[in-house]
């Protein structure tokens, strides 16, 4: 177990943000935190990485309690990309670099250039190494935060929502090459995203966190309709695209269906699943349409 969270409460000031907060993580496994906006992503992401200090509970990397360890230690065992990037003065090579700075003594190595080489070609950003930071787009700029935290060669790599800025093929191509960094060198992910299928495809376990608690957690079963209707107040049906399952959001509930009073207005469960069945199976049927005009 390479990352564990353990019974984590955190509040800003008098505003309680998690409360009773665990689970763990294993080596070779990408873990997904799901839920609403507020729901305590970002500051669960900051306990962990020492940024934020718990009113209780703590959070373990490698066995070691972050608290005993110096920021210097976690940086080395923690690369952490945030929700918010700065883009200061720098080229795209010394900003890659900047992810070796836990290990930099007093001078850079020739082993610091080959790996920020071999991260910059894995992004594939070796044609931007001598770019400004203020010279790129959005996507750009935050494959090269990413770039940086694989240059730190962490054992935990902890991502706020890292896609937010990028297009389709840069989004499958970053939550990828994590996965795949993951699974190779033995290190563990914990990624927040607010898109469920990308999640469903790129992680190994999933972390739905509601009212302050973990609502659900655990492998791909829990991506169930009942759980995402619970968490987002979206019903959905899960089906399948060309083996690769797919979450089709219907429609998002009324706040007002006076369900709480007890006097349901749904259908009966039976009549409700009949018609997820059919609008999945719509859906799928438009998209393989999709895919043979396209052919
Ligand atoms: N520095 C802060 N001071 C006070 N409240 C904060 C601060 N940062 C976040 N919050 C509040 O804590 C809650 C959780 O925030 P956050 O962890 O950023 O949620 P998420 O990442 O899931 O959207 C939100 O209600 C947010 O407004
Ligand atoms: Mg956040």
């Amino acid at each position: 177990m390479i990352l564990r969270v353990d019974d984590v409460a955190f509040r800003y000031r008098s505003v309680p943000v998690l409360d009773g907060v665990s689970f763990s993580l294993n080596r070779g496994e990408v873990l997904a935190v799901l839920g609403n906006n507020g729901a305590g992503k970002s500051t669960l992401i900051k306990v962990i990485n020492k940024i934020l200090r718990p009113q209780r509970g703590t959070a373990y990397v490698d066995g070691k309690d972050v608290r005993s360890l110096t920021l210097l230690e976690i940086a080395q065992k923690v690369a952490y990309v945030s929700q918010r990037n700065e883009s200061p003065r720098f080229t795209v090579f010394d900003a890659v670099l900047l992810g070796r700075k836990p290990y930099i003594k007093w001078d850079v190595t020739e082993r610091d250039i080959q790996i920020v080489e071999d991260v910059l070609r894995r992004m594939r950003l070796e044609d931007y190494a001598l770019r400004y930071l203020t010279e790129l787009s959005g996507g750009e700029l935050q494959k090269v935060v990413i770039a940086r935290a694989l240059a730190q060669e962490p054992e935990v790599l902890l991502f706020d929502e890292p896609t937010n800025n990028l297009d389709l093929r840069n989004q499958l191509e970053v939550l990828s090459i994590m996965r795949d960094l993951v699974k190779e060198r033995k290190i563990a992910g914990v990624v927040v995203l607010h898109d469920l299928n990308l999640a469903l495809r790129f992680a190994d376990k999933f972390l739905f966190l509601k009212d302050r608690k973990v609502y659900a957690a655990g492998g791909p079963e829990v991506m169930a309709p009942e759980v995402i209707r619970a968490v987002y107040g979206v019903s959905v049906v899960v089906t399948h695209v060309s083996g690769i399952p797919v979450i089709v959001p219907l429609e998002a509930e009324q706040p007002s269906l006076p369900e709480r009073e007890g006097a349901s207005i749904r259908g009966d469960g039976a009549e409700d699943e009949a018609k997820l069945q059919a609008a999945a199976a719509e859906t799928a049927m438009s998209a393989l349409d999709g895919r043979r005009r396209r052919a």
